[in-house]
């Protein structure tokens, strides 16, 4: 007998969530879906940065019981602008802890960069269902974030599009059975761009991402590929295998989203239009799935996927990033507080687009390996990193 279509919906529970960073990319997304499918969800809490405006228009469509900004300089704005709903506002770090702290089933971790490490290990200590988008958390603090999640038995879910693909074909009954992951990359907007043409390229060439529509930070990772370096730490962690079980594939159309290879020689994919909707919508809703308005995937209208490998020259940053994942300690923390100051520097126009990677590799290489064993030596492994990137920025003028 099928099983009814109302059966299936009925099945999908009322669930609570909270957004860390729902004025970014990730956050607008998951309310998009929570929008279409009012029934399923309650908001619990919001979180932005700066752009308050846009989080006041959020707060009062979905009336969470918290509204918090990150910079205290737009708190009185916050308040003025909810002033006449139940809604509690907040400001300041503590108060994006205390966001994630408040009782929900759910929190989307969708803040960009270390800032969100805090708040989302508060919602991990607390053994909710947190919904991973920031890879900063993992590629930073791997260990410690994972152990914490052990010990409150809290769910990890990544959303990610290729983590999240992988942990949709991913056989975690048979781990034995897995022989290689692969990532795929679409190689972002300089993937056939020469050495010398990407030394002149501008921040707003390198944010234009040809099929994603994303955040400036993660723009511009996927410019130079530390995107994909950052998501190989990533993937060690969130699945069972080793360094070497972990490839990365030039894929251009980003259709196909990450790949799993059985050693029987059988290879499973997951597919799918290029919309973050899609794994956060799996994010939310697991272990069901629910109806997104995503465009559905139409392969004869694509007509061919190609493929090629990375290449390394032009893109140094995946080396740097195996590089640091091999070696480990301290280095992945490093790697990502010297690529976040780059960025920023570049972002700002203090720097080139070919100095971000020489920065991230300066700083590296004067950097011992150490091994941390509690947040607060990561913490200060990433205050020094960032200390000597911009010590290394002011150098190159
Ligand atoms: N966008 C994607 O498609 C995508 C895909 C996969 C993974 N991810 C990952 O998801 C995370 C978010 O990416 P995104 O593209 O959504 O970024 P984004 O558009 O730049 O949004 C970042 C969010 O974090 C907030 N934020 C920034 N700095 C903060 C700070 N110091 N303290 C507290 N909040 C802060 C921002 O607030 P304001 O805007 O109000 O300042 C915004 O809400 C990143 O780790 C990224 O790697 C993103």
């Amino acid at each position: 007998m099928k099983v009814s279509p109302e059966i299936l919906e009925e099945s999908v529970e009322k669930r609570r969530i909270s957004i860390l960073g729902s004025t970014g990319s990730v956050g607008c997304s998951t309310l998009d879906l929570v929008e279409h499918q009012p029934d399923y969800f309650e908001v619990i809490a919001l979180t932005g940065h700066k752009n308050v405006n846009l989080l006041i228009k959020q707060a009062l469509q979905f009336e969470p019981k918290l509204a918090v900004i990150g910079d205290e300089n737009f708190y009185n704005d916050l308040k003025e602008g909810l002033k006449d709903t139940d809604i509690e506002v907040a400001a300041g770090t503590a108060a994006l802890n205390e966001a994630a702290e408040m009782p929900s089933d759910t929190v989307m971790a969708g803040i960009v960069g270390v800032a969100g490490l805090a708040p989302t290990l508060v919602a991990a200590k607390r053994g909710a269902t947190v919904a991973l988008a920031n890879k900063e958390c993992l590629v930073c603090a791997g260990e410690l974030f994972l152990d914490e999640i052990h010990r409150s038995g809290a769910t990890l879910l990544p959303v990610d599009s290729e983590h999240n693909a992988i942990f949709q074909v991913f056989d975690f009954d048979q781990i034995e059975s897995v022989d290689l992951l692969t990532l795929t990359a679409s190689g972002g907007p300089f993937r056939t761009t020469s050495i010398e043409e990407m030394s002149n390229m501008t921040p707003t060439q390198a944010v234009a991402h040809p099929n994603w529509d994303m955040g400036a930070k993660i723009s511009v990772d996927s410019a130079t590929m530390m995107n994909k370096g950052l998501e190989l730490i990533e993937a060690y962690y969130l699945f069972p295998v080793e360094e070497n079980q972990i490839d990365i594939l030039v894929h251009p159309q980003s259709v196909i989203h990450s790949m799993v290879t059985y050693k029987d020689g059988s290879v499973l994919a997951q597919m799918g239009t290029p919309d973050m909707r899609t794994p956060i919508s799996y994010a939310l809703a697991w272990p069901n799935r629910m109806a997104t308005p995503v465009e559905r995937l139409n392969l004869a209208d694509i007509g061919e996927l190609t493929f090629e490998e990375p290449d390394f020259e032009r893109f140094p940053a995946l080396t740097l990033a195996r590089d640091a994942l091999k070696t480990g300690g301290s280095l992945p923390t490093i790697l990502n507080a010297a690529n976040e100051v780059a960025v920023q520097c570049f972002l700002e126009e203090r720097i080139g687009f070919l100095d971000i990677t020489r920065v991230t590799e300066e700083v590296l290489n004067r950097t011992p390996t150490s091994e941390p064993k509690t947040l607060d030596d990561i913490s200060h492994f990433d205050e020094s990193a960032r200390e000597l990137a911009e010590e290394v920025v002011n150098s190159l003028k």
